[in-house]
């Protein structure tokens, strides 16, 4: 296992020490567990299992006292790349490793070349957005009636709202 510990981020402000791993299919028991107890619209294994096992993916774990309390999973594409899923532990949240997680994922975007990080979620996820919007993510567009989820035994539509964060804004901040 190839740990990589962040000596630069912006977790200067609560300092922490905190290092990330590749994930791997050996990390797929923390991750349910992470994704069930923390995500309102939590990934069966299986999608976790597919998405970590797909050699595009980019996945990273977040580990913090040795243990992974996070992880992020993106999809790269030519000249951007797709957030798939990021799930901080509830335990641990609010304390900037969500921000650690995008700033290690954009670490590998700057060697990659990419540009722009886009990222699709529903637009019930309140806190998520707030999260992105605090990145300097902006909405750019709503894909109707996208998610479907439970209310009261009904099946009902949400809407998805994308959003998309130049890097070189970040970088800037
Ligand atoms: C979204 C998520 C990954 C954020 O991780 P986190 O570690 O809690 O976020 P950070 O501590 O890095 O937050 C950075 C900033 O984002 C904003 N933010 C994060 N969570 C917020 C919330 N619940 N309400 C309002 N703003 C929030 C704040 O500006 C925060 O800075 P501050 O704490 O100094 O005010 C985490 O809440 C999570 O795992 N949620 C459940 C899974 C999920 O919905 N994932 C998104 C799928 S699209």
């Amino acid at each position: 296992m190839k740990l990589v510990t962040i000596t630069k981020t912006k977790l200067t402000t609560k300092p922490i020490s905190i290092s990330f791993n590749h994930l791997s299919e050996k990390d797929i028991d923390t991750v349910f567990l992470i994704e069930s107890q923390s995500s309102k619209h939590p990934w069966t294994k299986n999608q976790l299992l597919e998405s970590i096992n797909n050699p595009v993916n980019l996945g990273y774990a977040l580990i913090y006292k040795s243990e992974i309390i996070g992880f992020l999973l993106a999809m790269p594409s030519i000249e951007s790349v797709d957030i798939l899923n990021i799930v901080i532990n509830s335990n641990y949240q609010r304390k900037g490793f969500g921000r650690a997680l995008i700033e290690r994922l954009i670490e590998a975007l700057l060697k990659r070349g990419v540009s722009e990080v886009l990222l699709e979620v529903r637009v019930s996820n309140v806190s998520a957005i707030e999260f992105y919007l605090s990145l300097g993510f902006k909405e750019i567009s709503v894909r109707k009636n996208y998610y479907t989820k439970n209310s009261n035994e009904l099946l009902v539509k949400e809407d998805g709202i994308i959003m998309r964060l130049e890097i070189s804004t970040f970088i800037n901040t």
